[in-house]
């Protein structure tokens, strides 16, 4: 075949990181006169479409906010129920990961966890270690803010200790101190459900990202919703701060 005559390959290359804002279950389930926690199930289910997408795409990272540092004030009742759905993920999903080459890293406030929670994160990361094709992100109990934070305050550790020289504190030492610290920066950021704001998800990491919010709700968040987002990327010119092309 002439290489002209080629279908075009409008999600290709895929970007690196891809990060998602994944809101709307509770609106979802009141839209059907369902209790909040049944979106929150409905999310789940799109989270596992969402990693076959992503595999399918050839995406290597996938960063999914599950949980803010800020959600810790909703209802005790809404925590409960988000909490067992994430002890149910954690306990039948590894297999499916480990089957798909997937890797899973959670990153967050680990302090803040049940035990037990934090016990079932530790043996998805180890069983998923060794996988290389996706690596999925998992932001549970995070806040971009906490997380600069807490890299301050170990540099400043270190600073006090001798261990470093403040006045070689750069973007690349800080970056190193965040959970993050080997994982490219996201290439695209997207938020469901319409609204407009990063609700203090990878603020560092998001510098320089494409945006992309959408008004479908995370459950029915789908395949297509992805690789048109990921259509409008190629379209976008990214230009850090130079002179475009
Ligand atoms: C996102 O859906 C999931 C979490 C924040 C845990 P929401 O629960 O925020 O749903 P809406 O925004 O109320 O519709
Ligand atoms: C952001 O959604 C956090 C997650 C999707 C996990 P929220 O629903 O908590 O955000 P706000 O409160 O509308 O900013
Ligand atoms: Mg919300």
């Amino acid at each position: 075949m002439n290489i002209v005559n080629l279908p075009p390959r409008p999600h290709f290359p895929p970007p690196v990181h891809v990060g998602i804002i994944m809101d709307g279950n509770g609106r979802w389930a009141t839209a059907r006169g369902l209790p909040r926690a049944v979106g929150h199930k409905q999310g789940a289910e799109a989270v596992r479409r969402t990693m076959e997408a992503a595999l399918h795409l050839g995406i290597r990272y996938l960063s999914l906010f599950a949980f803010s540092s800020e959600n810790w004030k909703r209802p005790a009742a809404e925590i409960i129920d988000l909490m067992g759905l994430l002890r149910l993920y954690l306990r039948n999903e590894v297999r499916y990961l480990c089957e798909n080459g997937i890797r899973l890293r959670v990153i967050g406030d680990r302090a803040r966890l049940a035990p037990d929670i934090v016990a079932l994160i530790e043996d998805s990361e180890r069983r998923t270690a060794g996988n290389d094709k996706l690596t999925v992100i998992i932001a549970l109990s995070y806040g971009g803010r906490a997380e600069i934070v807490e890299a301050a305050r170990r540099l400043a550790e270190k600073a006090a200790t001798g261990r470093i020289d403040p006045n070689e504190i750069d973007e690349d030492s800080l970056a190193e101190h965040l959970y993050t610290a080997d994982v490219p920066d996201p290439d695209l950021l997207i938020r469901t459900s319409g609204e407009k704001r990063i609700s203090n998800f990878l603020i560092w990491q998001l510098a320089y990202t494409e945006f992309m919010f959408l008004d479908v709700l995370w459950p029915d968040f789908s395949r297509s919703d992805l690789e048109a987002a990921i259509s409008e990327f190629h379209r976008r010119e990214r230009r850090y701060g130079a002179i475009g092309v």
